[in-house]
């Protein structure tokens, strides 16, 4: 392998990079960015790195969401206390059915660059360069709000270091404390018939822990009850502000990003000899590769050399986007191939970026039931090639939005204008998630007990 640095990514061909007006300022603020102080430690993101080797061991699953891409407009205490708690609901769900750890890894505190398939965008007569994500340019349609802005970063990096200062707190400082199960099912979810099955969930969860408590576990002895592991994520594309904010770490030597826990390399931007791959290959943290239908078999094995020369398990989440009615021809063959050449990788569902489409009145959206058929599928692929399935990376929200179709409350095409909130893709709002939640809980049980049942024989 050539020599990696942090800027060898700068001497190969790169795809969906934005054209900044004004170098020289773009580079003012990528030395500032430099200078300041990393948003997570190298030792977190190794305790990731573990967490998810247990993924890719079988013993513990993985639930990565969150927004599809995060907003300056949108920033405030309460979606953030949202997305997580829904994320916590759903850890519960998952953890009650699979009887294992779940490691929660949010789309959050960084996830604002966004891979466009068109570089314009067109509307009645007038064409535009395409909105890129909040820490490029701005979503509003005008000539100005779309050149790239390099100060754009240096405010995305501060919402990012609040935004996690937040779930910091809310991870450690008692928020999540599992004896508030039931505080969790606020709001518009609780009145759902998800809500409503959560809730006896929490009943029994709360009987269990007054149980424990009676024999002596309690918060205060058991500091597992009382806080949770929290780690963040985001879409390594734009790869000026995570140069700037890889670092050597201290303690041990080797670079990490520090931008975010895990980093992953989206689906447009996979090339083997292309910018991102050379820059993920470099940095020690977790890594997720997006694995579309267009990838082979033999394109993926030479990714994985690549990225994971060492075969180190927990390094590599595959996440699988081909939607529902392609999982079928293309997930059986990659796994295939991965367990002949006995990689060590996670085999995450991201059921949504195969599965969008357009409603008859022009919105972007989802069916929630082509979201729950390519995660059920998934499961079942994995079921009869003997694989693991790891865990699933979905767009949602903690908000009562109206951006996918169906679901318990059945949203049409009708209400999609009513809450339609996204800068990007749909997401699944707080209940649908949980229903997703519950399907793979059904799912999970469903292997297990066939597990036991072959293990009786
Ligand atoms: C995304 O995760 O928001 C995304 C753009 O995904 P993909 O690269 O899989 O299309
Ligand atoms: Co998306």
């Amino acid at each position: 392998m050539p020599k990696w640095s942090p800027n060898s990514w700068r001497n190969k061909p790169i795809r969906q990079v934005p054209q900044y007006p004004n170098k020289s300022t773009l580079q003012n603020v990528e030395k500032q960015l430099a200078n300041f102080p990393p948003l997570v430690f190298a030792g977190e993101a190794r305790t990731l790195l573990n967490n998810l080797a247990q993924v890719a061991k079988g013993k513990a699953f993985l639930l990565q969401g969150g927004d599809c891409s995060e907003s300056f407009a949108e920033h405030s205490a309460d979606n953030i206390r949202d997305t997580f708690r829904v994320l916590l609901q759903m850890a519960v769900v998952l953890t009650f059915a699979s009887r294992l750890p779940v490691v929660k890894i949010g789309r959050i505190a960084g996830q604002f660059a966004k891979p466009r398939s068109e570089p314009t965008e067109t509307k009645n007569t007038k064409t535009l360069p395409s909105y890129r994500g909040d820490i490029i340019n701005d979503i509003a349609f005008d000539e100005t709000a779309r050149i790239p802005d390099p100060d754009r970063q240096i405010k995305a990096y501060r919402q990012s270091a609040s935004t996690l200062n937040l779930l910091r707190a809310f991870a450690q400082g008692g928020y999540a404390d599992l004896h508030f199960v039931h505080r969790w099912n606020l709001g518009f979810v609780g009145e759902s018939a998800e809500g409503h099955r959560y809730s006896q969930l929490a009943d029994r969860i709360t009987e269990a822990l007054d149980f424990m408590q009676a024999c002596g576990v309690s918060s205060e002895t058991a500091p597992q009850l009382r806080a949770v592991e929290f780690y963040t994520s985001h879409e390594a594309l734009l790869l000026g502000y995570e140069q700037a904010l890889t670092r050597t770490d201290s303690m041990l030597g080797g670079y990490y990003g520090t931008s975010a826990h895990m980093l992953w390399i989206g689906d447009r931007t996979r090339q083997i000899d292309g910018a991102h791959v050379e820059f993920c290959r470099g940095i020690e943290n977790p890594l997720g590769l997006k694995c579309g239908p267009t990838l082979s078999s033999d394109e993926l094995l030479r990714l994985i050399d690549i990225l994971n020369p060492k075969n180190v398990p927990g390094r590599l989440t595959l996440i699988c986007r081909f939607g529902s009615e392609r999982v079928g021809d293309h997930l059986p063959g990659l796994i295939r191939a991965v367990m002949r050449e006995g990689r060590a990788v996670v085999w995450s569902c991201d059921p949504m970026h195969g599965n969008t489409i357009k409603a008859s009145n022009g919105y972007k959206t989802r069916e929630v039931g082509s979201v729950i058929l390519e995660a059920r599928r998934f499961m079942d692929i994995h079921r009869a090639e003997g694989s693991y399935a790891g865990g699933v990376h979905l767009e949602m929200t903690g908000q009562n939005v109206t951006e996918c179709l169906g679901g318990g409350q059945a949203i049409s095409e009708a209400d999609l204008s009513s809450r339609y909130h996204t800068h990007c893709d749909p997401r699944l709002n707080a209940t649908q998630a949980l229903e997703l939640a519950f399907l793979l809980a059904e799912e999970i049980a469903r292997g297990r007990s066939s597990e036991t049942a072959r293990a009786a024989l």
